[in-house]
């Protein structure tokens, strides 16, 4: 029997070895076909994964020929555009890897493609499927912190990629922030207002461009996103995940990405007037995420159950585009200066 998704995969570098094994995994899933610039790469990975699907240099071709459905993007990020924008015309839907495109324009256009189109477009943002950040999301969005004012995170590893990454102008703002900005996103629900970003490239970095960033994002609702981040911290590292305080107005949330999150929220029954309130330590549900695999699998999973039930991907290219703008609008703001308003980059 004919699979149901058909997918071309575009882009056989390092990340698509774990979009291909997952779709070799999927019982209504068949790759029928894998394409390169480098047709080459394409062929050795047909081989190493013992498919038996064509291999092309064009995305249309390989659509045309093979009949293909769904496309998978994991081109490097100056392609996305171009692939997506191809796939969708051709009457595919595209899965892409980060980030939705390279600059506001193409972003916006590409949610203007899916819309005229009536195709899916859905974004990889690996780090929203892990139990302990769906927790942590639960316990701000249920109130037991109060009304959140505060959120920070802080991201300091010490990379030594020796590729691409080495000579890029801005590689933690443009290669790493977008999934930390996406997860401030959904730990607090909170659309960007408004940002205003120091980049800098600390002494002894072995970065060429800047590896290091503050950020200060205005958020709906009065809500300040502060985001420290560095890729040249030897030492002390904190997880890829960030490490996260967000403070309400009962209480203050932890979550180092390591270990589970947790709470501390003022005790009930003090007395008015109270210098420093006594608080009690809340641990979370950690079932606020059993039935989902994690990590790109988990993301992959929710892309296909939403193309099954007909809705918008969490990840969706309308949603993405929010988190899109908040590393487009820092960029903007580290080269001029100023506070940067994120208001007519949304606009559609
Ligand atoms: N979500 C994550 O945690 C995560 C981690 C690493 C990389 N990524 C993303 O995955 C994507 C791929 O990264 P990678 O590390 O595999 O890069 P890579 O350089 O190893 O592979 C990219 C491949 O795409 C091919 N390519 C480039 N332009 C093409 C085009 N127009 N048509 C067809 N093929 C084309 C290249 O020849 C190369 O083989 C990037 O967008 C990157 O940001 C995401």
């Amino acid at each position: 029997m004919a699979s149901k998704y058909k997918v071309v995969v575009a882009g056989c570098g390092g990340m698509s070895n774990v979009w291909i094994d997952y779709a070799m995994k999927r019982p209504d899933t068949e790759i029928v076909a894998l394409i390169d610039i480098q047709l080459e790469f394409a062929e050795k990975m047909r081989e190493r994964k013992g498919l038996k699907c064509g291999v092309f240099s064009d995305l249309q071709s390989a659509i045309e020929h093979t009949g293909a459905n769904l496309v998978f993007d994991v081109t490097i990020p100056s392609s996305h555009f171009h692939i997506s924008k191809s796939a969708m015309s051709l009457g595919c839907n595209v899965f892409s890897e980060k980030p939705l495109a390279e600059t506001m324009e193409h972003c916006n256009e590409i949610v203007r493609i899916a819309e005229e189109t009536g195709r899916t477009h859905a974004v990889m943002q690996n780090r929203r499927y892990d139990p302990r950040i769906r927790s942590l999301r639960q316990m701000v969005a249920s109130g037991q912190i109060g009304n959140v004012g505060f959120i920070g995170a802080d991201f300091f590893i010490g990379a030594h990629f020796g590729g691409f990454r080495d000579a890029m102008a801005s590689p933690l703002l443009l290669d790493m922030a977008i999934h930390t900005f996406d997860q401030a996103r959904l730990i607090t629900g909170a659309v960007p207002v408004s940002v205003y970003c120091h980049e800098f490239n600390p002494k002894g970095s072995w970065y060429a461009g800047n590896a290091a960033a503050i950020c200060i994002f205005e958020m709906s609702d009065g809500l300040v996103f502060n985001y420290r981040g560095s890729w040249c911290a030897e030492g002390a590292p904190t997880s890829w995940e960030a490490e996260w305080r967000i403070v309400g107005d009962r209480g203050t949330a932890i979550w180092d990405g390591l270990n589970p999150p947790y709470a501390e929220v003022v005790a009930p029954g003090q007395e008015e007037g109270q210098f420093i309130k006594d608080c009690i330590r809340i641990d979370p549900e950690m079932s606020a995420f059993e039935r989902r695999t994690t990590g790109h699998d988990g993301c992959l999973d929710e892309m296909f159950l939403a193309l099954e039930e007909s809705r918008p991907a969490e990840t969706d290219c309308r949603d993405n585009r929010y988190s899109m703008a908040m590393v487009l609008a820092a960029l903007e703001s580290a080269s001029s200066g100023r506070k940067v308003m994120l208001d007519t980059m949304l606009r559609l």
